[in-house]
């Protein structure tokens, strides 16, 4: 079972042909409305990815609740400890993405300040449970979780996306961290040291003792093992539409695939076939990829 403990929002999404400059008024765009959140990507991409999965998360008692809960319950991910609250609207992510599929976000946290480690039950917490975390929730309830999962003998995927520094309990419990390029730049820069991003994240790894995946976008992903051997991985190539969720993409596929008990190099591959097929749609969870669809092109990249 994959457990992702994290954040929801609607996303309002605003295509144009270029990203507005600071004082600029564009009269281009057009608009939609989706589901969002780094979490709930995360857990609809793992459910599309074949596991199944629980969402614990916090929403407004509002209607934007449902916007943001709606493709989750679809799916049939177990939302029966993600709570309302009185005390906050439901999180808001104004998303704008350009012709060339770049994108500029702002995220109104709103109730997603509001979740809570203690949500997840002790009795989901075991070996034979995944636990998918991000940096959309107070960073000490993911330090908290990942400490009980880690306690429980569940494995654990951080990823530390967008960035904050994470106290060294948290980086301790963790088995799997995931950061895009900047991310592992900036952990490194808290670590005292700068280098580029392979020797970054080989450097982190070696100073953690975890498994550090880098996503790379267009160049697809690098990872090191918790034993230091390296992998890197291609992207597919595709035509970007939009390429939000690309990285939450990546991770809940990542995650299925550990929890279905593959290893970290069919997990790194899984989750790039299925980060790079997301930036084919507009909407963060428009294009996320069911199982067969990540079988197939894993077995035409590996025809043995
Ligand atoms: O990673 C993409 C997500 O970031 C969007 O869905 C938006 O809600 C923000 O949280």
């Amino acid at each position: 079972m994959v457990i992702v403990l994290g954040s929801v929002n609607a996303d309002g999404v605003m295509k144009t042909a270029r990203l507005p400059l600071e004082g600029e008024t564009r009269l281009d765009g057009t608009y939609a409305v989706f589901p969002g959140g780094k979490g709930a990507n995360q857990a609809l991409a793992a459910a599309r990815a074949g596991a199944q999965v629980a969402f614990v998360g916090c929403v407004g008692d509002d209607a934007l609740a449902q916007t943001a809960l709606e493709s989750m319950r679809s799916a049939n991910i177990d939302l029966s400890h993600t709570r309302t609250t009185a005390d906050a609207v439901t999180g808001y992510a104004t998303v704008m993405v350009s012709e060339a599929g770049a994108n500029a976000i702002i995220v109104a946290s709103g109730a997603n300040q509001y979740v809570y480690a203690s949500q997840v039950p002790d009795a989901w917490l075991s070996k034979a449970s995944t636990v998918v975390i991000q940096g959309e929730i107070p960073m000490d309830e993911n330090r908290q979780i990942a400490v009980r999962a880690n306690g429980a003998g569940a494995r654990t995927v951080l990823n530390l996306a967008p960035y904050a520094t994470p106290p060294s309990e948290l980086l301790d419990a963790v088995d799997f961290l995931i950061l895009n390029e900047v991310e592992v730049s900036q952990l490194a820069v808290d670590f005292g040291f700068a280098d580029d991003v392979r020797t970054s994240a080989r450097e982190l790894q070696k100073r953690l003792g975890n498994a550090v995946i880098v996503t790379l976008g267009a160049d697809g992903a690098i990872g090191f093992s918790a034993d230091g051997d390296m992998l890197r991985i291609p992207a597919m190539p595709v035509e970007p539409v939009d390429t939000t969720g690309a990285g939450d993409a990546f991770v809940g596929s990542f995650a299925a695939a550990l929890d279905d008990g593959f290893g970290l190099e069919v997990a790194v591959r899984r989750g790039v076939i299925a980060g790079s097929l997301a930036c084919t749609a507009l909407g963060a969870q428009s294009a996320l990829p069911n199982k067969s669809q990540i079988d197939d092109i894993e077995k035409e990249g590996n025809p043995d």
